[in-house]
């Protein structure tokens, strides 16, 4: 019997999508007002969710007190406030869109929990939307 446990976070964020090596016109035309080069922002909701089987002991899959502190030092603390192209490493090189976030913020979490749990990541961008990833 494996039971889903959700715990949701907000952060805001600046982004600019865009390819080094397209000029101005070409990124313009693919990534819209996302490519203007002065950056733009989002309010970003997240939704992580566990799945797992129920500790007997405990009665819970995942204390939630544990996945709440860890989504706020590994995705929020780094994110909140933050340009994404600049300040956080994976997208040095990366387009900083809702699908590329939702796996790094995958990444970011999927060590840190037991491995017989099941991660998924539900990332709205705008309220309309939103992309999942579950590692697949
Ligand atoms: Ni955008």
């Amino acid at each position: 019997m494996k039971v889903t446990v959700h715990r949701k976070a907000h952060f805001n964020a600046a982004h600019r999508l865009y390819r080094k090596d397209w000029d101005q016109e070409k990124n313009e035309a693919v990534f819209g007002k996302c490519s203007n080069p002065n950056y733009h922002g989002h309010n970003y909701e997240l939704t992580v969710s566990v799945t797992g089987l129920i500790d007997p002991e405990t009665g819970f899959v995942i204390d939630l007190k544990v996945l709440k502190d860890l989504i706020y030092y590994e995705i929020e603390i780094p994110f909140d406030h933050k340009n994404l192209n600049i300040e956080v490493e994976e997208f040095q090189d990366l387009n900083p869109t809702a699908e590329n976030m939702a796996v790094v913020i995958w990444n970011r979490l999927r060590p840190k929990l037991k491995l017989d749990l099941e991660l998924a990541v539900t990332l709205y961008e705008t309220p309309r939307n939103f992309v999942t990833y579950s590692g697949n």
